[in-house]
C-alpha cells in the first residue's frame, strides 16, 4: 500500500477512536529525525547516555555472553539502527578480536543508513557492512534466508514504543525466524521514579514538545490539514506503578480540524487529548511477560552504573 494512503488511513482511524490517538511511528520524518537527534543530546534524556555507557564499559563482557565461536562466521543484525553510535563500541571490540561477521543494519530511513555506513566505516575500517533499507517488521521473515548464526540488536528502548501485546507479538515473530542458539540483545529503559522519567519527556528547552507537535505539522503538510499547532499543548504523563510514560497533545479550546486529502472533519473539545506515544519502562517481570512462549530465555543483563537502563541477552532455545 502506498505510504501516503496508509498514513491517511492510520490518521483517520486514530482520530475516530475514543480517546483519540495517533501512531508514534509517524514522528519520524526528516524534521522528526532531527528533533530526535536533539532529544538524545538533552541533559534530561538519560536513556541514550546510559546505554552508551554500557557499551563503552562492558562491550567485552557482553561479547562473552553472546556465546560466539571465534572461527564461526555470524551475522550481527541491527533493527532500527539509527546513528549506530552504541553499536560502534561493540563492532570495535568484535573486530579487534578478529571475530568473523557481517554487520547488517536495517532502517526505514535511507538517509540514516547512508550516514551510519559512513560513520561506522570510519570508526571501524574493514568491517563488513551490508545495509538493508526497509521496515524491520516486514524484513523479519528474510532472516531465515541465511543459515549463519545470528545476533540481533534491538537497542535504545525502541521496543518501549510498542504496547506489551504488540511487543510480545513482535518478539514471537522475531524468535520464529531465529535458530536455537541465536541471540537477541534487547536494550530497555528500566522502571524508575517519576522525577527521573518525566523530565526526559518534558524537557526545559521544549524539544520534546516540538517533536510531539511535529506530528500535527506532518498531517498538515502531507494530508493538507489545518491543525493550529498553537491550540494544542504537549502533555506527558508517567505512572510509576505501571512503568509507562505516555505523551498526549491536548486541545486548548473547542475546535474543528479538517483534513482535506480525505475530506474528514474532527471535532475537539477543550481539554480533549490525542494520545501520541507510549514509552514503556521494564523490569525482569515485564520482560519475562513479553517473551513468554516465544522460545527466548533471559541469559544475562547488563546495566549502567546508575541502574537506569539495561541490555538483556535473550537466547533462542
Ligand atoms: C525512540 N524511543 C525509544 C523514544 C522514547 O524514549 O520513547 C522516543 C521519544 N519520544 C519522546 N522522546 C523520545
Amino acid at each position: 500500500m502506498q505510504i501516503l494512503k496508509k498514513f491517511s488511513e492510520d490518521v483517520n482511524a486514530g482520530l475516530s477512536k475514543t480517546p483519540k490517538q495517533l501512531p508514534s511511528k509517524y514522528f519520524y520524518n526528516a524534521k522528526g529525525d532531527a528533533l530526535f537527534q536533539k532529544i538524545m543530546q538533552m541533559p534530561e534524556y538519560y536513556l541514550t547516555r546510559a546505554e552508551l555507557e554500557i557499551f563503552q564499559t562492558q562491550a567485552l563482557a557482553i561479547i562473552e555472553k553472546l556465546r560466539l565461536k571465534p572461527y564461526r562466521h555470524f551475522e550481527l543484525i541491527e533493527l532500527g539502527a539509527g546513528d549506530g553510535t552504541k553499536t560502534v563500541e561493540l563492532l570495535k571490540a568484535l573486530h579487534a578480536r578478529a571475530y568473523r561477521f557481517d554487520y547488517l543494519p536495517i532502517d526505514i530511513s535511507a538517509n540514516a543508513l547512508a550516514q551510519l555506513q559512513a560513520s561506522v566505516l570510519q570508526a571501524v575500517p574493514g568491517v563488513s557492512l551490508r545495509k538493508q533499507h526497509g521496515d524491520y517488521f516486514e524484513l523479519l521473515g528474510s532472516l531465515k534466508d541465511s543459515s549463519h548464526p545470528k545476533v540481533v540488536l534491538f537497542l535504545g528502548s525502541n521496543i518501549g514504543n510498542m504496547g506489551d501485546q504488540q511487543a510480545s507479538d513482535f518478539l514471537n515473530k522475531l524468535a520464529d525466524n531465529l535458530n536455537a542458539g541465536d541471540v537477541l540483545l534487547l536494550g530497555v529503559d528500566l522502571i524508575k521514579r517519576e522525577d527521573v522519567v518525566l523530565p526526559a519527556y518534558n524537557d526545559n528547552q521544549g524539544i520534546t514538545r516540538a517533536f510531539n507537535l511535529n506530528l500535527l505539522q506532518r498531517i498538515n503538510d502531507e494530508l493538507n490539514a489545518d491543525f493550529c499547532l498553537q491550540s494544542f499543548e504537549h502533555m506527558p504523563e508517567y505512572c510509576e506503578t505501571e512503568g509507562i510514560a505516555k505523551s498526549f497533545l491536548c486541545s486548548t479550546k473547542d475546535q474543528v480540524v479538517t483534513i482535506e486529502q480525505s475530506g474528514r472533519r474532527f471535532v475537539f473539545e477543550e481539554g480533549e487529548k490525542i494520545h501520541t506515544e507510549i514509552s514503556r519502562k521494564y523490569d525482569d517481570a515485564v520482560i519475562q511477560g513479553i517473551i513468554d512462549g516465544s522460545g527466548l530465555e533471559i541469559a544475562s543483563r547488563f546495566t549502567d552504573a546508575n541502574d537506569l537502563f539495561a541490555d538483556y541477552i535473550l537466547i533462542k532455545q
